[in-house]
């Protein structure tokens, strides 16, 4: 079949692997000779059954999820989970110990705030996010907590943690994963639960993933609707109404995929290639700036500006881009500039040719 594709640089929904999109055309008319599409199977037939476990066993396979965790399909974004976190796992009115780190933890707690109390025990607010804030002295206890919560990859800002931060926490870490699960390797140990979007790393929008540590899903208050209780989707595994099958489908060549390029540590490997890359091709150049402080960028979403912020140049950039193939790389509303997102799915080349056209532009328009 003769189409053109472009590298897409969208934060979200974001690329997804060539060699997947090209095995789901070809079995969307007859699934293993089923004569009819995985989007018009029942949750409940054997095929979608098997699919489900299949993508959980694979997904456990590749993060390390041991059987001390209830892996689950889920649906509603992970903005659902900005108020499914603190409905299930406040307690005893403790409040949530929250990490302040930009727009998608300030979601977080203005659902929090709904539900419970929180305090933010660091944030970087003031600098506007624009580094991750210290927290060398923080201890976060169980005794006054109910969970210390965070964003591993802050996907506006372009900031992240690359290792869990030097808090002291004897509450259960809970984290919003959304822009880097699956890019690099976690110790999910390390973790009392986690959540995320599928729409950057893991597949299509519709499907959210939540990663509950079983300990923690009787603190539920029975009173909380069922739909919003992780223990009733445990329960049922994951179809405790009828989850997102097609979104799920995807996942799992989505997962295999990633199997086959050799799991996550090989392509943490590449992800931190393909940022170094344009990370360096900004710092040789004094037309491109990024504003991140240097040991806290991001390697999934890099931010970056011309001139200081230059909206006249930014936007010509966007625009010449596109027409050059490479897209959505026009910063997000809150913040301006721009912003390229190299997910799992961007391929090396994606990068290469986009750090080509960063030096013929700056050559253009110096
Ligand atoms: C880190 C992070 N958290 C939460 C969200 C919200 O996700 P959703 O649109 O699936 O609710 C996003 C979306 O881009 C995100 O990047």
């Amino acid at each position: 079949m003769n189409y053109k594709r472009v590298f897409n640089f969208n934060a979200g929904p974001a690329a997804l692997p060539e060699p997947v999109l090209e095995s789901l055309r070809d079995e969307m008319m007859n699934f293993q000779n089923s004569g009819i599409s995985v989007m018009e199977m029942s949750h409940r037939s054997k095929q979608v059954i098997a699919i489900m476990k299949e993508a959980e066993s694979l997904l456990r396979e590749l993060m390390g999820i041991s059987e001390n965790y209830s892996v689950l399909f889920l649906q509603g974004g992970a903005s659902q989970q900005f108020a499914m976190v603190p409905m299930n796992f406040l307690i005893d009115q403790k409040p949530a110990a929250v990490l302040h780190t930009g727009y998608w933890t300030k979601k977080a707690l203005s659902e929090l705030k709904k539900i419970g109390s929180y305090k933010i025990v660091a944030s970087s607010e003031e600098i506007n996010f624009t580094a991750l804030p210290d927290c060398q002295n923080s201890k976060i206890t169980g005794e006054e907590y109910s969970y210390l919560y965070l964003c591993s990859n802050n996907t506006i800002y372009g900031t992240q943690w690359k290792k869990l931060p030097p808090v002291v926490s004897t509450a259960p870490i809970i984290a919003d994963m959304s822009s880097d699960i699956l890019s690099r390797q976690f110790n999910v140990n390390e973790f009392g639960a986690f959540f995320a979007g599928a729409q950057k790393n893991i597949g299509p929008s519709g499907l959210t993933v939540a990663v509950i540590r079983k300990d923690l899903l009787d603190r539920c208050n029975e009173k909380v609707p069922s739909i919003f209780q992780y223990k009733a989707h445990a329960e049922a595994e994951s179809a405790y109404n009828t989850p997102p099958v097609y979104s799920i489908f995807v996942a799992l060549k989505v997962l295999q995929w990633l199997k086959n390029v050799g799991g996550v540590a090989a392509i943490e490997k590449i992800n931190n290639e393909k940022a170094a890359l344009i990370y360096n091709a900004i710092d040789e150049d004094e037309f491109y700036t990024s504003p991140i402080n240097k040991t806290d960028r991001s390697h999934m979403n890099v931010v970056f500006m011309i001139r200081n912020g230059n909206e006249e140049l930014e936007s010509k950039f966007a625009k010449e881009s596109e027409a050059a193939g490479l897209s959505g790389l026009k910063g997000h509303r809150a913040i301006g500039g721009l912003r390229a997102s190299i997910y799992n799915a961007q391929p090396l080349e994606g990068v290469s040719r986009l750090v080509d056209f960063m030096k013929e532009f700056s050559k253009k328009n110096k």
